[in-house]
């Protein structure tokens, strides 16, 4: 097959892939998956607590947390779970950063599944993950700081 016309069969592929994966999520879910902000492990000088967990449903996901005068700087995320898991973590991020650890720690799995305009039933769990994952970040970063006293 001609170079220009590969690309164009793959182009189209891409397309009704994209178009099959909003009907089964949604746009919001299918866009931060396919480009999923605040992914990946930064610098250790930049994570001041980071948290690993695995769900019930043996995915994990990861989160560091940039925290200064209990304000989360900057919320970066990793997982290895499913599309919907990638949208949640990132979402997550998106809620919580430039807000207080008291602020993420209110963060519902009910208000991550409403920014992504709901998640499939079958993957409400996703969000959960990231909540969980989220509330032990937290939860180590406040022993961590209770050691230092
Ligand atoms: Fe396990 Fe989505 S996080 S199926």
């Amino acid at each position: 097959m001609p170079k220009d016309k590969f690309d164009e069969y793959v182009e189209n592929l891409q397309k009704i892939i994209y178009e099959e994966e909003i009907k089964v999520y949604n746009e919001r879910i299918v866009s931060l998956y396919h480009d999923p902000k605040n992914w990946g492990k930064p610098p250790e000088d930049e994570i001041t607590i980071s948290k690993t967990y695995e769900g019930p449903c043996g995915d994990t996901m990861s989160f560091f947390l940039k925290i200064k005068d209990k304000i989360i700087e900057k919320a970066n995320f990793l997982t290895d779970g499913c599309g919907a898991s990638v949208a949640a973590g990132c979402q997550t991020t998106l809620l919580i950063e430039n807000r207080s650890l008291d602020d993420a720690e209110k963060l519902k799995q009910e208000d991550i599944d409403a920014a992504l305009n709901g998640l499939p039933e079958d993957h409400k769990h996703c969000a959960e993950l990231a909540v969980t994952t989220l509330k032990r970040a937290i939860d180590d970063y406040y022993i961590l700081e209770s050691l230092k006293k």
